[in-house]
C-alpha cells in the first residue's frame, strides 16, 4: 500500500519515533547512507517560497544518491490547462516521490488521491509534518526525552505549524499551551481541535488554547513561535496583525517565566522584533539553527520510510 504524509497524524506515534530514530542515526552516520536512493527521483512542486524545505530536500536527495527536481507552479500548466489528477498521474510515471508546497490542503489531498507514488506535504494551510518531525528530534536531542515535556506556543494559532505541533503533542501525550489572541482569525479551526481531542484520549495529552501568554509560558521546557506573516498573507494585513499579536511576542519576560533551562524554537523564517525579540532568537536558549539542520536529516528519514527502505 502506498503511504502518504499529508499531516503528521497520517503516521502513528510509533512510526514517528522510528523516523526520528532513523534521522538521528543518519545524522551520526551520513556516509553509510550515500547510495541508498540511487536512481530515485523526487519531484518537488512549489507554489510558495522556501529556503529550508527546498534546500534540505534537494541536498538530502543528492546525499542519498538520488535526484530532486524543483518545479515551480509558476512554470506549470496546473490550474490553467491541467488538473491535479492529470498532474499526479503523469508525475507518478516519472518519479518515485512527489512532494508539494501549496496554498490549499485540498490540493495535497487530491495529489495523494491520484498519485501512484508517495506524496509528501511540504506545507499547506493545514499541516507541516516534515517540520514537526524535525522539531521533535530537536526536542529529544536537547532535552533528552519526549516524555513529561511542557511545550508552549505563542502567536498565530490558525497556522499549519501550530496544527501539526498540536497533533504531534497529542499523539505523544505532551502538555501544550497554545497562546493566541481571542479571535477566530488567529485560533485553531474546529476540525483541528476535534482531531486533537480524539488523539489526546489515548495518550493523556493536555492541549489547551488560551489567551494569556504569561500563563502559557509557566513551567515550559520548550517555547515555540512561528511567523505572524505566513506565506501568502497579504502585506496589507501586516500592520493589524502586528498590533494583534504583540501581546504574544516571545521576549525576555516570556523566557524568564519559562523554566530556566527552556529552549526557544522557531521553524523559521523569523522576523526579529515580530514573533520574537532579537535577544531571544540570538540568545543562549535559542536552538533554531540546530532545529533547521535537523530538517536535512529528517527529510532523508521520511523519504526512506515512504519508500519502504527502513531496515
Ligand atoms: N521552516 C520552513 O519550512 O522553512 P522554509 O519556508 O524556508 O522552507
Ligand atoms: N506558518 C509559516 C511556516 C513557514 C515555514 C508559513 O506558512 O509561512
Amino acid at each position: 500500500m502506498i503511504r502518504h504524509l499529508t499531516k503528521i497524524s497520517d503516521f502513528t506515534k510509533e512510526e514517528c519515533e522510528k523516523i526520528i530514530e532513523k534521522s538521528v542515526e543518519i545524522k551520526a552516520n551520513k556516509e553509510k547512507y550515500h547510495n541508498m536512493l540511487r536512481n530515485k527521483v523526487l519531484l518537488m512542486i512549489f507554489e510558495k517560497p522556501s529556503l529550508r524545505t527546498r534546500v534540505s530536500f534537494e541536498t538530502g536527495m543528492t546525499q542519498l544518491g538520488g535526484h530532486a527536481i524543483f518545479y515551480s507552479l509558476k512554470d506549470s500548466p496546473l490550474g490553467k490547462k491541467e488538473n491535479i489528477h492529470d498532474t499526479a498521474k503523469c508525475a507518478s510515471r516519472y518519479t518515485d516521490l512527489i512532494a508539494a508546497r501549496v496554498f490549499k490542503r485540498e490540493q495535497i489531498w487530491e495529489l495523494a488521491k491520484y498519485s501512484d507514488v508517495p506524496v509528501i506535504n511540504m506545507l499547506d494551510d493545514f499541516a507541516h509534518p516534515c517540520q514537526i518531525l524535525c522539531d521533535f528530534q530537536t526536542i529529544k536531542e536537547k532535552k533528552g526525552r519526549l516524555e513529561n515535556i511542557k511545550l508552549s506556543y505563542f502567536g498565530d494559532a490558525k497556522n499549519n505549524v501550530t496544527y501539526d505541533l498540536m497533533r504531534m503533542s497529542a499523539m505523544f501525550g505532551i502538555t501544550m499551551d497554545v497562546a493566541c489572541p481571542d479571535n477566530v482569525d488567529y485560533s485553531p479551526e474546529k476540525v483541528v481541535l476535534d482531531e486533537i481531542m480524539e488523539l489526546s484520549k489515548s495518550s493523556g495529552a493536555k492541549i489547551n488554547v488560551i489567551h494569556d501568554a504569561n500563563e502559557a509560558a509557566k513551567v515550559s521546557d520548550v517555547v515555540y513561535t512561528d511567523s505572524w506573516m505566513s506565506y501568502g498573507i497579504p502585506a496589507g494585513e501586516e500592520e493589524k496583525r502586528v498590533k494583534d499579536f504583540i501581546p504574544f511576542q516571545v521576549n525576555s519576560k516570556i523566557m524568564s517565566i519559562a523554566k530556566p533551562d527552556a529552549i526557544f524554537m522557531n521553524c523559521l523564517p523569523a522576523m526579529r522584533g515580530y514573533e520574537q525579540t532579537a535577544d531571544v532568537i540570538d540568545g543562549t536558549q535559542s536552538v533554531v539553527f540546530d532545529q533547521a539542520e535537523n530538517r536535512l536529516h529528517v527529510q532523508k528519514a521520511i523519504m526512506l520510510f515512504l519508500l519502504n527502505m527502513f531496515k
